[in-house]
């Protein structure tokens, strides 16, 4: 392979970070392996250097960017051996923006690799390792996210407008101007708000871009400092009804919608389940991975109609509604109000009588609580990157025999898993979940049981 500037190489700074004395650092490393989020692991005198844009088995230049007293953060600059995993990044703006980090890998090993630093993080930090390791759920390679947030800024100097994601390791924005992970009438819309925001000599006053997509219609919502004027609302109507989108407004008061389109769901696959949701809800970014996840969730939780099932951190009943209709009750627990008024208007809308929602901060003492006092054999929980600690040690109570942890940050996984293994559980199966592509996100499975 040629040899290249990396991707990685960030600009030259002012003044080169200090090298402590007693070390030499080589011109080149071998890279041993990759970190958890992505990057090479190299060793120079024991001391780790992680290296941003290499892979295991590259001789790499690379230019230090943080010294630490434990270990080095450096980019690299140039791949002198490639591994016969690297590929050509596709996205244009691959290096600059924040957004991914393993494009440079081989889409099929992105996801090996994760399993890998999955199951070494919950050997090395929760002490155990599951005894089935299942199929990885598997994503389309490109254009997956069906939901994203864009920044948007005006510059001074021209008035022109910077509409994308957040640059890599900095806070600022970096324009965007196509991404080839977002879903294809996001990107569209995407490509086109710089230029109708240009048609308007002062658009400071919005301040982000959400972009959602239903199954049949999807939704623009502008966050806004300040009411858009007439001509700038018709522009951006015109451009979302383009795409069969609707056009919201949030003014951090109220969510406003600006015309009368179809509302939002996604339907479930293998199931007549639909998933309504409003702007602002939390949904499962890639349509493919959720389905399967679900249809997973259901094969290994061997539902029944005995099985009364709590599903924890449920959202608007992504897994509670489809789950609904396999066993004799289920109770979902969100701590958002909005999405337990969605998750019951979702069960009333699909004929589901079994189903219930409550609205509960989950880091609390919940013993008090009516639904934590009626029994579950079968627990789902699916919580965000904090994990289920609390919520954890109040679950021994109801003695389940079966627990499904969706995980969105192994290290959580790993801690909670140890306590769940502490109350008796064992990790029978494991799977990951390429939920996120060319991203060092993963996702897991893993079913506790006692
Ligand atoms: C990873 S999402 C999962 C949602 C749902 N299971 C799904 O698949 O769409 C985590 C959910 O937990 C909720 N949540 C976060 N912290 C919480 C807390 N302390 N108590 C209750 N719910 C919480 C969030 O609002 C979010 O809906």
């Amino acid at each position: 392979m040629k040899r290249k500037p990396s991707l990685f190489a960030k600009p030259k700074a002012g003044s080169k970070p200090q090298r402590s004395k007693q070390m030499v650092y080589p011109d080149v490393l071998e890279v041993e392996s990759l970190s958890h989020e992505g990057r090479g692991i190299a060793k120079v005198d024991g001391k780790t250097i992680f290296i941003s844009g290499a892979l295991p088995g590259e001789s790499v230049k690379y230019k230090i960017d943080t010294q630490h007293r434990r270990y080095d953060e450096a980019s690299c600059t140039e791949v002198i051996k490639a591994s016969p995993q690297r590929v050509e990044a596709k996205c244009q703006h691959y290096g600059t923006c924040g957004g991914c980090d393993l494009q440079h890998l081989n889409h099929e090993d992105q996801i090996s690799a994760k399993q890998t630093t999955v199951i070494d993080q919950l050997d090395r930090l929760g002490h155990f390792t599951p005894e089935t390791i299942e199929q990885p759920i598997q994503s389309p390679e490109w254009n997956y996210r069906r939901s994203c947030r864009l920044g948007i800024n005006q510059l001074q100097r021209d008035g022109s407008a910077i509409v994308g994601f957040r640059r890599r390791g900095s806070s600022k924005l970096t324009h965007i101007s196509d991404c080839p992970v977002l879903a294809e009438p996001l990107n569209e819309i995407l490509k086109a708000l710089p230029s109708i925001l240009e048609t308007e000599e002062d658009f400071k006053g919005i301040t982000h871009a959400e972009l959602s997509e239903g199954d049949e219609s999807g939704a623009l919502t502008l966050r806004i400092k300040k009411p858009l004027t007439d001509h700038l609302s018709e522009k951006l109507q015109q451009l979302a009804s383009e795409h069969n989108f609707s056009l919201f407004l949030d003014d951090g008061q109220k969510l406003q919608r600006t015309d009368k389109t179809a509302e939002l769901f996604y339907q479930i696959e293998n199931s007549s389940t639909q998933v309504y949701f409003e702007p602002g809800d939390f949904i499962q970014v890639n349509a493919s991975v959720n389905n399967q996840m679900i249809n997973r969730a259901i094969t290994w939780l061997d539902l029944s109609k005995d099985d009364r099932v709590l599903d924890l951190f449920c959202g608007v009943g992504n897994f509670t509604l489809p789950i609904a209709g396999h066993v004799a009750a289920i109770v979902g627990v969100e701590g958002v109000e909005e999405m337990v008024e969605r998750a019951n208007q979702n069960a009333s809308r699909n004929q589901l009588s079994n189903c219930s929602f409550y609205r509960a901060n989950l880091s609390k003492d919940l013993r008090a609580l009516p639904w934590y006092k009626q029994g579950f054999n079968k627990i789902i929980l699916d919580p965000p990157r904090t994990g289920a600690l609390e919520v954890i040690k109040q679950l021994e109570k109801h003695q389940a025999d079966m627990i499904l942890y969706v995980s969105c940050n192994p290290a959580a996984l790993a801690r909670d898993g140890a306590e769940l293994i502490k109350q008796g559980y064992r990790p029978s199966r494991f799977c990951v979940m390429d939920m996120f592509p060319h991203t060092s996100h993963v996702e897991s499975l893993v079913l506790f049981e006692r």
